[in-house]
């Protein structure tokens, strides 16, 4: 059992090579790069240490920064951190995949990442236009590489030593199924978008049984509409419990078992979405029966186009 104090230290021991992970996560899904560098140093002083980055995100070197910094000012070492990274849909050809895994490293000045995802499922036409389309501004999608070979350059990765853990991303209970199937190394993490409003109770029970982790992205709904910190359950609750609807909202998260991810620029909200404290039994069980708004926020799971990412929708 989880004390309230503790709940933001929590750690999901991972069955597939991750070792502990943390369940509280950052997430660098910042346009700016500037503005990244100080959100990921100002995530790092509250006390995150798991940091989801991406190729696709274009800011790994500036997330890369600001770890130095922190460990050339003694703040941390890299053992106390948790770094994620995703292979884009371009990289998805198994030849593309080691250099695609070695730039991010580079970027993120790294000699190892704790896990390598696959971002989404879906292939796209190889090459350095991350967003590739045709006259008709339709995806150029590759049918010449399967998820299950893409998979398995991600498990020569963890072969070669410089990738702890791998897993995928934006992926179906249907499609995860197919890899865990066929897998030589297991997914370690499984990154879906999952709040109060899109729980995904079936995907959690299956990756609860297979021994990896779920972890939710936009956990606070991405600031979209309708709002689930202004859904009233969640507002009553943080009321009686006095935290805020956000912090209702990632305790959920992280005791109901999953991992989570949230992402803000600003310092006083990154400390506030640290500082998460055990709901009551009561409370988890009425945003899980009494919650009735179900929403899905980005259609990246359909088209592997990423909705959150500006300029792509
Ligand atoms: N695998 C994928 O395809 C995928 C897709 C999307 C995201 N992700 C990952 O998941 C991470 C988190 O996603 P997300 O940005 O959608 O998460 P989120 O935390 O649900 O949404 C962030 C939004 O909530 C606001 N916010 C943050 N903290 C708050 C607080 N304490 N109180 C009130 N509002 C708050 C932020 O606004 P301000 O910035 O103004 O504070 C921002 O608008 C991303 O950075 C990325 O690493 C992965």
């Amino acid at each position: 059992m989880t004390t309230s104090d503790t709940l933001r230290y929590t750690r999901f021991h991972g069955a597939h090579g991750s070792g502990a992970i943390p369940a509280v996560g950052f997430g660098t899904l910042i346009p700016d790069p500037v503005a990244t560098k100080q959100a990921t140093k100002a995530a790092l002083e509250v006390g995150f240490r798991h940091f989801d980055c991406a190729e696709r995100y274009r800011n790994e070197a500036a997330v890369g920064e600001a770890i130095q910094e922190a460990f050339k000012a003694g703040i941390l070492q890299r053992k106390d951190l948790f770094v994620t990274t995703k292979l884009w849909n371009t990289n998805h050809r198994p030849e593309r995949v080691k250099p695609a895994f070695d730039a991010s490293l580079r970027r993120l000045q790294l000699d190892y990442v704790d896990c390598y995802l696959i971002h989404t499922p879906f292939a796209f036409q190889p090459g350095d236009e991350q967003d590739p389309r045709d006259e008709h501004g339709r995806v150029i999608y590759d049918p010449g590489v399967t998820l299950v070979e893409t998979w398995r350059a991600l498990e020569r990765l963890v072969d070669d030593g410089h990738c702890k853990s791998i897993g995928l991303s934006d992926i179906t209970l249907e499609k995860l199924r197919e890899i865990v199937a066929v897998a030589r190394i297991k997914p370690a993490i499984v990154q879906v978008e999952s709040h109060p409003f899109l729980p995904e109770w079936d995907l959690l029970e299956f990756c609860r049984e297979q021994g990896i982790v779920l972890q939710a992205f936009a956990a606070l709904g991405h600031g979209m509409e309708p709002s689930v910190l202004n859904d009233p359950v969640i507002a009553a609750i943080a009321q009686r419990v006095h935290k805020t609807p956000a912090q209702v909202a990632l305790a959920w998260a992280v005791q109901r078992g999953t991992a989570f991810l949230t992402t803000s620029t600003k310092p006083r909200r990154i400390q506030e979405s640290f500082d998460i404290s055990a709901l009551p039994e009561d409370a988890m069980r009425e945003i899980r029966e009494r919650i009735t708004t179900s929403v899905r926020f980005n259609t990246v799971v359909e088209t592997g186009v990423p909705g959150f990412i500006p300029g792509t929708r």
